[in-house]
């Protein structure tokens, strides 16, 4: 009997030890799923990079407020800020920001192709000619808006690339851009800046 007991004994501490052992590998697989879920979702995953204006500088500003036809030409240089949170980088294609007043674009800049490393920020300048030459002869609004000193612009850019993502993943990404802004003649500055 004592014997039996005895076998009886190692059998329970063997299922014990067997259940603990089992318990560990379930514990262990379901780590591994769960960091692998969060590793393919927060690391993985392709996100849009932002693009936007940083800031606005003007150079030159020429305006002629002659009542019966007024103009102007001016030369901005803007910054352009490429936000990119994946954990690849993003290569971007040449591409154009583009100005417009009253509706019609008036001014076309640059913007040379370039990469934003993985989860930073690539910062670049585009200088930009712009001129009421481009405007419709009838746009009405110039007089007045001359004499009030503030010029309503826009901005938009497309910038459109890869992300390359641990060097096998790739992914195209457009990232597009539209700001606001009022030109103050008076000051010759750029204020209310606004990006979406
Ligand atoms: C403004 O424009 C008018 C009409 O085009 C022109 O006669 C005049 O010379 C211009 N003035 C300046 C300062 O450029
Ligand atoms: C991009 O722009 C640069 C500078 O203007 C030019 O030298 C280059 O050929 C362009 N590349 C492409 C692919 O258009
Ligand atoms: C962009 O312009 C700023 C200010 O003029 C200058 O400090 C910076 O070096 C320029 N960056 C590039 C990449 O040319
Ligand atoms: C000038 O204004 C008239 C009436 O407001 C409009 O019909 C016409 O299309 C305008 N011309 C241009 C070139 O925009
Ligand atoms: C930017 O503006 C253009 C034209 O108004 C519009 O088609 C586009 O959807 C806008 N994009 C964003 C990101 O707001």
């Amino acid at each position: 009997m004592p014997k039996t007991t005895a076998t009886t004994g190692n059998q329970d501490a063997r299922r014990k030890r067997n259940k603990k052992f089992l318990a560990f590998i379930v514990v262990g697989l379901i780590a591994q799923t769960v960091s692998t879920v969060l590793f393919v979702l927060l690391v993985m995953r392709f996100r849009n990079p932002k693009v936007r204006l940083g800031s606005v500088t003007v150079e030159t500003l020429n305006l002629n407020s002659s009542s019966s036809s007024p103009s102007f030409t001016m030369k901005l240089t803007a910054q352009v800020t490429v936000k990119n949170t994946n954990f690849g980088n993003f290569k971007f294609g040449n591409s154009t920001a583009t100005i417009s007043y009253g509706g019609t674009e008036i001014g076309e800049g640059a913007i040379v192709k370039a990469h934003a490393r993985f989860r930073s920020t690539k910062k670049v300048n585009v200088t930009v000619a712009a001129s009421s030459s481009k405007l419709s002869t009838n746009y009405s609004h110039l007089r007045s808006d001359i004499e009030a000193g503030i010029l309503q612009l826009s901005s938009h850019a497309k910038l459109s690339g890869k992300i390359h993502m641990f060097f096998i993943l790739k992914k195209k990404k457009i990232a597009e851009m539209n700001c606001t802004m009022e030109l103050n003649t008076k000051t010759k500055a750029i204020q209310n800046l606004a990006c979406k």
